[in-house]
């Protein structure tokens, strides 16, 4: 077998579980490329035992980016249909824990005057967040949500586009929007913090708004909820923020400052 047909053949067999299946083929490629690097490994003459580990340890690093955020076995196409859109963000973790928060955020961004929005990693956010006046651009790896928020956009009539786009390889061109949303997504592709300075100087939006979870994996709410290595970078980059806390997510309202060249006048 070719390997691209073997390769195939690994990404069915991992997507096969409900929480990974709507994940874009091209990440799981990606994933099953870099575990096979690391561990120099081919995939060439493996006995079922060694294919099932194989297949076992991708499904669980794409767990980890993806797959544990969906909560519920529900059809999200069905929820969407019957027009049951509390019960369709339940299905996500974070936007059902944010579900009582999203009038503050609403009116945050009606204030802020925002007339377009680029939302990364944005699991089911933009159903919550979208509206008749702003352009939304929504990115994620999972194709799945992707689809339902494409749907929501169509029948709803509100102008917005979605994209499947892998953040952590730090994109050349973004559109530009008044805000960039980043919200509970650091915390989940970027651990070693290696990776976020990159990702906010991409980013052409002169505001961003990163969050993350102010809750412990018990439920408990965090002793010391703001990230101080998050702090520390924005300090370092000379961007300014505001902090807002709601009951288990913190938000950093940043603004990035004009360009080195133009301070200098
Ligand atoms: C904790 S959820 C947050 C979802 C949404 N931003 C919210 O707060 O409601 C993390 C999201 O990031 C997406 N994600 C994971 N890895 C990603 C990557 N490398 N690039 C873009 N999105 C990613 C997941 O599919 C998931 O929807």
């Amino acid at each position: 077998m070719q390997n691209t047909d073997l390769k195939k053949e690994f990404i069915e067999k991992i997507k096969s579980k409900k929480e990974l299946s709507g994940l874009s083929d091209s990440v799981v490629k990606d994933s099953l490329e870099e575990y096979l690097q690391k561990n120099r490994i081919s995939i060439y003459e493996k006995s079922e035992k060694e294919k099932k580990l194989i297949v076992k340890e991708v499904r669980s690093r794409l767990r980890l980016l993806a797959g544990r955020f969906q909560k519920s076995k529900k059809s999200k196409k069905s929820l969407l249909s019957s027009g049951d859109i509390d019960k369709l963000l339940k299905t996500h973790s974070s936007t059902s824990e944010r579900l009582e928060f999203y009038p503050r955020l609403k009116k945050l961004l009606s204030e802020m005057n925002v007339k377009s929005i680029l939302d990364i990693g944005c699991g089911l956010n933009p159903i919550a967040l979208a509206s008749k006046n702003i352009i939304y651009y929504a990115s994620d790896i999972n194709e799945g949500d992707l689809s339902i928020i494409s749907e929501y956009f169509k029948k709803n009539n509100l102008e917005g586009s979605t994209f499947v786009m892998d953040i952590r390889k730090i994109p050349r061109s973004l559109p530009k929007t008044d805000v960039c949303l980043m919200l509970k997504l650091l915390d989940v592709i970027d651990p070693k913090h290696n990776l976020s300075e990159n990702i906010l100087k991409s980013i052409p939006s002169k505001k961003i708004i990163v969050s993350f979870s102010t809750k412990k994996l018990s439920g408990r709410k965090m002793n010391f909820p703001k990230r101080f290595w998050f702090e520390k970078l924005l300090a370092r980059l000379e961007y300014e923020f505001e902090v807002l806390e709601s009951d288990n997510e913190i938000f950093y309202l940043i603004t990035k400052k004009l360009g080195i060249a133009y301070k200098q006048f």
